[in-house]
């Protein structure tokens, strides 16, 4: 059933801590946000997010990806879910699965994701590791639309952190989390009023994008 209140019904997707998906419900916590998140989806059973949702009285639901042959039985799986529940939109938060072009054109538009890098440098795995080996002095992370090629999609919103004199991996990728749990709410919001009838609920004085 859809909801009451009609706002675009949001699916999370996660394979671990979920401190991305922590942060998506806190802002759809608060009153004037103009969706709802609806579902949190992992594809392992030991994530993390998943006891933080269902302790926020989110439904959750576990697709293990090793219980199916290829890829695409396993979105296949994931697609009728998605659409029992009634989703209209998609966010991946640290979801660490590639997904195949079937089922990004099923969802084309409708499919965002975080990346901790400033795309479109450093697409893929380890971006603080090289992004320090590279001696960058920017660095940070990207909301963008997700498209059959890996890391490519149209960009939505961005935040830069600085890279200091000492950093580390850890200590960088620290500082772009930080960034990114203010980041994705923001290009939410940024998206859905976009692509979203939201104008009655949405805070007009609200400054987007501000990280
Ligand atoms: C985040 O840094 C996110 O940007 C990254 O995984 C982490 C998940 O952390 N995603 C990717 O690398 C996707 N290619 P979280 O589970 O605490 O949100």
């Amino acid at each position: 059933m859809s909801s009451p209140k009609q706002m675009p019904r949001i699916a999370i997707l996660i394979s671990g801590r979920g401190s991305n998906m922590r942060a998506l419900i806190e802002a759809a916590s608060q009153a004037k946000f103009p969706a709802e998140i609806s579902l949190v989806l992992s594809n392992k059973p030991q994530a993390g997010g998943l006891e933080y949702a269902q302790s926020h009285k989110i439904p959750t639901s576990v697709i293990d990806h090793r219980r199916f042959e290829d890829r695409e039985t396993f979105e296949q799986a994931l697609d009728e879910v998605l659409h029992k529940a009634k989703i209209d939109l998609i966010c991946l938060a640290g979801f660490m699965r590639v997904l195949t072009p079937w089922f990004i054109t099923r969802w084309q538009g409708k499919l965002i994701n975080i990346h901790p890098a400033l795309l479109p440098s450093y697409k893929g795995l380890h971006t603080h590791e090289r992004a320090l080996a590279d001696g960058v002095k920017i660095h940070g992370c990207t909301v963008h639309h997700v498209v059959p090629e890996v890391d490519a999609g149209p960009i939505i919103a961005q935040a830069a952190v600085p890279v200091l004199e000492n950093d580390t991996a850890e200590t960088l990728g620290a500082r772009v989390l930080a960034a990114e749990h203010k980041l994705y709410p923001l290009a939410l919001q940024k998206f859905l009023k976009k692509n979203f009838d939201i104008s009655q609920k949405s805070d007009p004085n609200s400054q987007l994008i501000s990280v």
